[in-house]
């Protein structure tokens, strides 16, 4: 991939000599574009040396290339390590005295920056303001981290490590690249629903909603528009997709109020995952008051079954719509468990049924899974393992597929 890698004048220059070796040694091609301030620090023959292409600071240099605006067009990546808050603020204002400012300006490749600075410039209101700036026009500000700076002050305003500059920058791309579910409208389930039998106490289930979670954040991260109803969901879990910008979250208890929520956003969605571990009972009377033992022992609860709430999805879907659902299972055996779950996806309707093993020590507050994904006819169309946002991903491609 054909890099810039851009370096301003701080004293975290010699640092990017570490990224662009690491970035050269990845297999890409790397032009540094220093200012002439950044030479102070690190002269031009180390930057030519390590990326082993000729280096200027100058506009007025390689005319005949037009060098001021190729630089931007042939970027696929800019990184900017060092940024300091003047090259941040001169971004913000779209500035092009130097090279670095005309390859900025020229490009449309993403731009990623590693601010590098002391703490009362990072936390100034006029580096703020530029930061909110370039973060609004899709600039990816990675870091600064909090720790020990030049002078022994310490606090926000180190630049990160070259390997986290590299992973992030490099990982950007991929999220960028990877927008082939724009505009697409989903609907996803998460968690698992409580049933109350009173004010304090209900049935539930040991679903952490992580999978489900992962798979409205991987619809998101490929630009889909996410209405996810989330019913109980572990802390944490939630918290990035309720912050995503393409998420929309639903908080919902029970499997009725699951099934209202989920009809509602399936309206004008092209695709449903139910994700969701939702109680087939809830008990049939819901104590207004908390249930003592004073009014004598309580020997059983009468349950009254829940809907099927995919398989009422799936029933009514419109023309194009695709169904997606999940099973957790405890089969006995590996041919059993895809038995069951080709039952299950005739059963229920759907397009899709995603299932996988669960048991008393796995499958539910883990971080990963491994599933099979079961299609038309009952065939195994994929198989995937490992991080609950990996299997997300795969599970994202097979619906892609079915859709096309
Ligand atoms: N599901 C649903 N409504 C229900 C129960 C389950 O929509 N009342 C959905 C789940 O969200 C999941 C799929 O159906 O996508 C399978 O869930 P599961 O609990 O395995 O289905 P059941 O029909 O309850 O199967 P079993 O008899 O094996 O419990």
């Amino acid at each position: 991939m054909n890099i810039v890698v851009a370096v301003t004048g701080g004293i975290a220059a010699y640092k990017s000599v570490h990224l662009v070796r690491l970035l050269i040694k990845a297999g890409h091609e790397v032009t540094v574009v220093p200012t002439e301030d950044a030479l102070r620090f690190v002269g031009l023959p180390t930057w030519e040396a390590i990326s082993r292409r000729p280096v200027t600071t100058s506009v007025h240099e390689d005319v005949a290339q037009v060098r001021h605006v190729a630089l931007g067009q042939a970027a696929e990546l800019v990184i900017v390590a060092p940024a300091t808050a003047n090259t941040i603020a001169k971004m913000a204002a779209g500035l092009a005295d130097d090279l670095l400012g005309t390859t900025l300006l020229a490009t449309t490749a993403p731009v990623a920056i590693a601010p590098a600075m002391h703490t009362e410039m990072w936390l100034h209101p006029a580096t703020r303001a530029n930061i909110a700036t370039l973060r609004e026009r899709g600039v990816a500000i990675l870091g600064p981290d909090d720790g020990e700076l030049t002078g022994g002050d310490s606090g926000p305003g180190r630049m990160l490590e070259p390997e986290q500059i590299v992973a992030q920058a490099l990982g950007l791309l991929a999220a960028d690249e990877q927008r082939d579910l724009d505009g697409l409208r989903v609907a996803v389930s998460a968690g698992g629903t409580r049933e109350p039998l009173d004010p304090v106490r209900f049935l539930g289930n040991r679903s952490s909603g992580r999978q489900g979670v992962a798979l409205a954040l991987a619809a998101a991260d490929r630009g889909a528009e996410v209405v996810l109803v989330a019913a109980h969901v572990d802390g944490a879990v939630l918290a990035e997709a309720a912050q995503h910008p393409l998420i929309r979250v639903e908080h919902v208890g029970t499997a009725a109020e699951l099934g209202d929520a989920m009809r509602r956003a399936s309206e004008d969605a092209a695709v449903i995952v139910m994700a969701a571990a939702v109680a087939d009972y809830r008990p049939a009377d819901v104590s207004e008051r908390k249930l003592t033992k004073d009014a004598g022992p309580l020997e059983s609860i009468e349950l009254v079954q829940n809907e099927d709430i995919v398989a009422h999805l799936a029933a009514r879907r419109h023309p194009g719509q695709v169904v997606v659902a999940f099973a957790a299972e405890t089969p006995d055996d590996a041919d059993d468990l895809l038995e069951r779950a080709r039952r299950k996806r005739e059963r229920k309707g759907v397009d899709l049924l995603v299932v996988n093993e669960v048991g008393w020590e796995r499958g539910f507050e883990s971080g990963e899974n491994a599933v099979h994904v079961i299609g038309e006819g009952g065939a195994v169309v994929a198989r995937a393992s490992g991080s609950k946002r990996a299997v997300a991903d795969d599970v994202w491609d097979v619906i892609a597929d079915v859709l096309d």
